[in-house]
């Protein structure tokens, strides 16, 4: 069976259509380039974090190149950081001095950003830092980079959460009214048990479930994440730099999800990382989301020029390589009732069923419950005929020729893998033998 997750509160009809989306995590921090959590990893305090803003000059920045990128990387949605966890803004909020517009480049970066990706098709979500260690009432906890003060405790006396939350609040309705209509609303994160000798942060410091009835009463489509710290409300769970095993349930029951995932470890522009993806990965990496019935959110960390690096760029090409010959087998897909052989994924939209072979293998590949079942198949790439074999489950191998097995269907592959990352081969099921699919 094909799980169903339940209705939410949200619009997700066009997002389990769209897949896959651009995950954008941009501020200051792209400029000491080490990763996006270096002001608390490092321990800086807010005037050694300084240097960073008053430096900060993206002179190539021309958002119209960005979403070109993702689109033409077969993208359909783009997530990004309005404020990271270092307190920075990206656009001209009236709650705080602390944004793009008082920095050397003095311009709001979100609004061309939005009209950018909005004129590409794409639809607008907002990553929004529950943390804020720039703000003066957030108090100081295991994650703070003052968790080391010497006077933490002094310094904490005067801050107020209450104050902070009225924050968080205040520029959630702004967005959520400035940008309208928002997409999607990815809010980060909670972490209510702290780490060990601390206490942490969740719903009652962020005042979540009043957030949400904010959220709803400006959005009510809007598609709200899962990390609120509410059992309840929101609309996708998203997992983070894993694939989950199957699709992901919660309480047992299946969710609506998301994979969020970067090219190379770290989400912010990180100049020395070594650890990049192979786009055999990244496609994997998509396919095997959508396989599980998810959507992939992958992540560009742009440079403090303004620019997707090359690196980066290289990536979205390739696969959009790919997606302009394949994406028949990603937009509209879900999992399949089908068990795929080994190192194949399925995906499957109503009677057509999609075999993507991450190893190609030698000649053939059997498909289990298959037999019988499959009225045409072909290679996606190039529209040509894959033969199915007739073979007989009663009569033994020969020299020459393979026996067959029940239920199995066998397929003749070319011994040259077609000149595409990941080969996939569609099939088109007889009308009675799809019952168990959307
Ligand atoms: C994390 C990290 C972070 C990143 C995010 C993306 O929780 O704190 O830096 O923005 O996940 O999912």
């Amino acid at each position: 069976m094909i799980p169903q997750p339940k209705p939410t509160p949200g619009d997700t009809s066009w997002f389990t259509k769209a897949r896959f989306g651009l995950f954008i995590h941009w501020g200051i921090y792209a400029l000491p380039a080490r990763h996006e959590w270096v002001k608390q990893r490092e321990e800086l305090a807010d005037e050694a974090y300084d240097v960073y803003f008053r430096h900060f000059e993206p002179d190539l920045y021309d958002p119209k190149l960005w979403a070109k990128a993702a689109a033409e990387a077969g993208m359909k949605y783009f997530v990004v950081t309005t404020k990271h966890h270092d307190g920075f803004c990206l656009w001209d909020s009236q709650f705080t001095d602390y944004k793009a517009t008082n920095t050397p480049y003095g311009h709001d970066l979100l609004q061309p950003m939005v009209a950018a990706f909005r004129e590409q098709g794409l639809r607008v979500g907002f990553y929004h830092s529950l943390l804020d260690w720039h703000h003066p009432e957030f108090p100081i906890d295991g994650f703070h980079p003052l968790r080391n003060h010497p006077e933490r405790e002094k310094l904490n006396a005067k801050r107020d959460i209450r104050r902070y939350a009225e924050y968080l609040h205040n520029q959630s309705r702004e967005l959520l009214t400035e940008f309208s209509p928002v997409d999607i609303m990815w809010f980060d994160f909670s972490y209510p048990s702290g780490r060990p000798g601390w206490v942490g942060k969740g719903r009652d410091d962020w005042q979540s479930e009043k957030l949400l009835k904010l959220v709803r009463e400006l959005a009510p489509d809007v598609i709200l994440n899962d990390r609120l710290d509410l059992d309840e409300g929101w609309d996708i769970k998203t997992p983070e730099q894993y694939q989950p095993r199957e699709w992901l349930r919660v309480n047992g029951e299946p969710v609506i999800w998301e994979a969020c995932q970067t090219f190379s470890g770290s989400w912010g522009y990180h100049r020395d990382e070594a650890s990049w993806k192979s786009l055999e990965q990244l496609i994997g990496m998509l396919v095997d989301t959508v396989s599980k019935g998810g959507n992939l959110l992958l992540n560009v960390g742009p440079t403090g020029r303004g620019e997707f690096d090359e690196r980066a760029l290289e990536r979205l090409m390739g696969i959009g390589r790919w997606m302009r010959l394949h994406s028949r087998s990603i937009y509209g897909c879900t999992a399949s009732a089908f068990t795929p052989p080994p190192d194949c994924r399925y995906t499957q939209n109503g009677n057509r069923l999609y075999l993507h072979l991450l190893h190609w293998p030698y000649r053939h590949v059997h498909l289990e419950g298959l037999a019988g079942r499959v009225a045409y198949a072909q290679l996606l790439n190039d529209a040509s005929e894959v033969r199915m074999l007739e073979l007989d489950p009663q009569q033994p191998a020969q020299n020459i020729t393979m026996s067959g097995q029940a239920g199995v269907l066998t397929l003749e592959l070319p011994v040259l893998k077609p000149n595409v990352t990941v080969p996939v081969i569609e099939l088109f099921l007889k009308e009675d033998a799809i019952p168990e699919t959307l």
